[in-house]
């Protein structure tokens, strides 16, 4: 499994420790910044991971910002992203199961490291359910679609 990792400032501490995780679990990464504790705006590190996730290149994507939304609602607006905020084990797993989530956000300022880590392994451990869940996550696909087509259309 390949995985696109990023974060802004306000996250890059727990994006730090999570990658440390993902080489000591011998995870394939690429961390697309920020590499600095310099202010920087999250959608531009959101966008990096999802445009990768999307293109094909890494099959899921993690990425931290000080409470995890800024860059749950950047994502999302990627089409073919389904990114998911999760703060307990238990989301993380049916964002999987359930919504076939392919980003995975998190927020340093609000979880602490080692539930963070639970909530990765529980997040990268989990496989989409298929079936009624496979008609429902199509239907975001032909929301997704609907609006798309609006908007060029
Ligand atoms: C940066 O201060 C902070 O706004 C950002 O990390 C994030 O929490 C936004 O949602």
């Amino acid at each position: 499994m390949k995985i696109a990792i990023a974060s802004d400032h306000g996250g890059i501490n727990l994006k730090r420790h999570i990658i440390a995780y993902l080489q000591e679990q011998k995870y394939h990464y690429h961390d697309f910044g920020t590499f600095s504790d310099e202010s920087v705006d999250y959608p531009d590190f959101a966008q990096l991971v999802a445009e990768a996730v999307v293109k094909g290149d890494y099959d899921v994507g993690i990425i931290c910002c000080g409470t995890g939304i800024g860059v749950s609602i950047a994502a999302n607006k990627v089409p073919g992203i389904r990114a998911a905020l999760c703060h307990d084990t238990f989301s993380a797993r049916m964002s999987r199961e359930h919504n076939d989530a392919n980003v995975l956000t998190l927020g340093e300022r609000v979880v602490g490291p080692g539930l963070a880590l639970d909530i990765v392994a529980a997040f990268l451990g989990a496989q989409h359910a298929g079936g009624r869940h496979a008609r429902r996550v199509a239907k975001i696909k032909a929301v997704e679609q609907k609006y798309s087509n609006q908007v060029n259309g």
